[in-house]
């Protein structure tokens, strides 16, 4: 079988790594890169040290207002699919490269596997809402990480080719946790030591595009007692500038973006996570370190009901609360699969 996989932001190299490493031990894959995310540190880092194969393709798209950026991908991805002719397009998660490649394969009646179907906010003014939503509908196979994920898709009328394979990013944090601790010196880098601090991640349109709810964060990342270090994305970083907010940080380990050993390492050592990233709230939980969402609501509502994840929107006194009065539950669950969602994956796309 061909399969051509298209990419284009930090999570979906993530969230590759495994599914490649599967794929690639029978089955041919070109990968398209659309350039969405194009750092060293947002890019490159991780295909140089997940083991996932460089990009056959990088479309160069670059960043852009959502319909300019998405129409670059969608003509440059059309492109490599009437090239290859392949017998899969695999997608992952929800971003515009995710509805660029899942709307370009679908035109071509090339069938679409969407890796992380299901996921639902509700909250239809979310880019990712949007490009999941219309990336199910655009699927053939639609691969779910939860029960809540296939019930989701059940709702919307979504039953045919519906899987539930678990998480690759338990796939990939696997991997990674067997490696962070004797390959990252980013804990003496950044001069922290293991539960001495507070890690936070902040890049949701949602809180970064809105000056009201960024300076109501980054108000409670000063006011913390604890050391916080954060590992500032680029559209963050942007906004900081562009409202002044420098200030608002200068007492912070603010860092640059950094590579996912590194990030796994700042994970397992952290006291607590502060974040509004998808990924990390299931990371967190994985771990077993505490996590605050800087966010409304969740796609991940069994990591809030475990008791692990609280969400607390943008508010400074509640996020300061949280983080002053968290109790740890006694018990963590197993949620989202057991590792092995690589394997489950690349036997359905064969089936
Ligand atoms: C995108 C996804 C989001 C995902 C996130 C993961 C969409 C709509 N959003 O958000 O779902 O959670 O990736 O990190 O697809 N920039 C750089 N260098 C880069 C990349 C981005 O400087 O390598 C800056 C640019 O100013 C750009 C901004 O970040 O305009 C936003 O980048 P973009 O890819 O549009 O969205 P993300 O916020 O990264
Ligand atoms: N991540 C990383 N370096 C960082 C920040 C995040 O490797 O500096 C990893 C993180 O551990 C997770 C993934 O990137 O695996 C999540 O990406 P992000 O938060 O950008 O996107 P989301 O999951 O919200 O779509």
């Amino acid at each position: 079988m061909n399969i051509v996989t298209v990419l284009g932001a930090r999570p979906q190299f993530i969230k590759a790594a495994p599914v490649s490493r599967v794929l690639r031990q029978q089955h041919a894959e070109v990968l398209v890169h659309t350039g969405q995310h194009y750092d060293e540190n947002m890019s490159d880092v991780f295909f140089a040290e997940l083991d996932l194969p460089q990009p056959d393709v990088n479309l160069g798209v670059g960043s852009g207002p959502h319909g300019a950026q998405t129409a670059a991908m969608l003509a440059g991805i059309e492109e490599v699919l009437l090239a290859e002719k392949p017998d899969w397009v695999l997608v992952y998660g929800d971003t515009n490269s995710t509805l660029a490649g899942a709307l370009a394969a679908a035109k071509l009646h090339i069938p679409v596997a969407h890796v992380e179907a299901g996921l639902r906010s509700f909250n239809r003014r979310m880019p990712e809402e949007i490009n999941r939503v219309l990336a199910d509908h655009a699927a053939d196979l639609l691969l779910c990480p939860s029960q809540t994920a296939v019930d989701n898709l059940s709702a919307e009328g979504l039953t045919q080719g519906v899987h539930l394979v678990g998480d690759v990013m338990a796939d990939a944090l696997l991997w990674a946790t067997e490696r962070a601790p004797t390959q990252s010196s980013i804990l003496e880098q950044v001069g922290v030591s293991e539960q001495g601090y507070v890690l936070a991640t902040v890049h949701r349109a949602e809180n970064t595009d809105d000056p009201v709810r960024l300076r109501a964060i980054l108000d409670a990342f000063a006011a913390l007692e604890d050391s916080i270090v954060f590992p500032i994305h680029p559209r963050t970083q942007a906004r900081i500038a562009d409202l002044n907010l420098k200030s608002q940080i200068a007492n912070l380990n603010a860092i640059a973006p950094v590579g996912y050993l590194d990030m796994v390492r700042l994970m397992q050592a952290a006291r607590m996570i502060l974040t509004d990233s998808g990924g990390i709230q299931k990371e967190a939980y994985w771990l077993g370190v505490p996590c605050v969402t800087l966010r409304d609501e969740t796609e991940w509502v069994e990591t809030v009901q475990s008791g692990w994840n609280v969400l607390t929107g943008a508010n400074t006194a509640r996020i300061m609360a949280v983080v002053r009065d968290f109790v740890m539950p006694g018990v963590r669950p197993a949620l989202y699969g057991d590792g092995q969602a690589a394997e489950r994956i690349v036997a359905a796309l064969y089936g």
